[in-house]
C-alpha cells in the first residue's frame, strides 16, 4: 500500500501537504469569497486585522485595498513566500508570518479583526485555536469567518483516491466519525459550542458557491494537479494508477452536467462573532 496521505498532524506533514499542486489556481476562485467575507466583517479601514491561514493572500490583500493595516500569517513557508511575493508585486502593504493559528505572534487583545477563509477549518486542535482567537482580539473585536459545509459533492472527489490510499481522518474526511473533522466547522450548532462564552453575537449564514469548469476532463485535470490534497494523494500513488484515477474523477464530474459544462455546488458557511467582554 502506498504511504498514507500526510493530511492528519500540524506541523511538517501538514505544510507537506499545502505546498503540493498550484494553490495559486485554487485561490484565484476564492476572490470573490475574500470580498464576501470582508462585507461581513464590518468597517475595517485603520483597524488591525489578522488574517490567519491565509494561504496566499487573497483576504489580506482585499483587507489592506480597504484600509486595513493587515498581518497575515500561515503555517506553510510556501504560501507565505507566495503571498508576500504577490503583495510586493502589487505595491501592497501587509506583514507576513509563519505561525500555526493556535500560537499566533501578537500580543493579548492586539486585534481589532481576525478573518479566515477556508483556513481555520483544517486545524488539528479547534478548540485551542478558538481560545487563541479569543486572546489576540480585545473585547469588541471582531472575528469572521468562512468555512466549507460538511457533505459538500466536491468532497466526493476523493473517492477514487481514497479507494486507493489509506486516507487518515483531516482535510479530506468524509467520515463524521473522525475525531478531527473539517466538516465541523461548516455546522453552526458546532461552531456556536466552540465560540462559547468568550464570543458574543454569533451569526452564521450559507452562502452559494460552485466550481464551474466548461468540461468535466478540464474539471478532473483541475482538481488533480491544482489541488493541493488531491496532488498531494495523487503524487502518494505508482504513476501507473494515475491515469485511473483521472478517469473515475471525470467520470465523477460528468454527473454535475447534461454534457456540457460542468457545475460542482459547494456551499460554504459565513459566521460572524464578537470577542465578549469589557
Ligand atoms: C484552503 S487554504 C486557504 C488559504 C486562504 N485563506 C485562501 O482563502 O485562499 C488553507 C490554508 O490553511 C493553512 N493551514 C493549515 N493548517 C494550519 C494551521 N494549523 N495554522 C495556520 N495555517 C494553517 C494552509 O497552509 C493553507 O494555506
Amino acid at each position: 500500500m502506498a504511504e498514507a496521505f500526510p493530511v492528519t498532524e500540524g506541523g511538517e506533514r501538514a505544510k507537506a501537504l499545502w505546498s503540493s499542486g498550484d494553490y495559486p489556481l485554487i485561490a484565484e476562485r476564492f476572490e470573490p469569497v475574500a470580498d464576501d467575507l470582508l462585507d461581513a466583517a464590518g468597517a475595517i479601514a485603520g483597524r488591525r486585522l489578522l488574517d490567519v491561514a491565509a494561504g496566499t493572500g487573497n483576504v489580506a490583500l482585499a483587507a489592506a485595498r480597504r484600509g486595513a493595516r493587515v498581518l497575515a500569517t500561515d503555517l506553510t513557508p510556501r504560501m507565505v513566500e507566495l503571498g508576500r511575493a504577490r503583495a510586493t508585486a502589487l505595491g501592497i502593504e501587509i506583514e507576513w508570518k509563519e505561525a500555526d493559528a493556535a500560537s499566533l505572534p501578537v500580543p493579548d487583545g492586539s486585534v481589532d479583526v481576525v478573518t479566515s477563509c477556508f483556513g481555520l477549518m483544517f486545524v488539528t486542535d479547534p478548540v485551542a485555536v478558538i481560545d487563541e482567537l479569543g486572546r489576540v482580539l480585545h473585547p469588541g473585536g471582531r472575528l469572521t469567518m468562512v468555512n466549507w459545509e460538511p457533505g459538500r459533492a466536491s468532497q466526493r472527489l476523493f473517492e477514487p483516491l481514497r479507494r486507493r490510499l489509506p486516507l487518515p481522518p483531516g482535510p479530506a474526511s468524509t467520515d463524521a466519525a473522525d475525531p478531527v473533522d473539517p466538516g465541523d466547522w461548516g455546522r453552526s450548532e458546532v461552531i456556536e459550542g466552540w465560540l462559547g462564552s468568550a464570543f458574543t453575537e454569533v451569526a452564521c449564514t450559507r452562502r452559494p458557491f460552485s466550481w464551474d469548469f466548461p468540461t468535466a476532463g478540464q474539471a478532473a485535470d483541475y482538481f488533480l494537479s491544482a489541488s493541493p490534497m488531491h496532488a498531494c494523494a495523487l503524487a502518494a500513488l505508482p504513476g501507473e494508477e494515475h491515469a485511473a484515477v483521472r478517469a473515475e474523477v471525470e467520470t465523477m464530474l460528468s454527473e454535475f452536467s447534461t454534457g456540457g459544462p460542468v457545475s460542482v455546488s459547494s456551499p460554504y458557511l459565513l459566521v460572524t462573532a464578537v470577542r465578549a467582554g469589557s
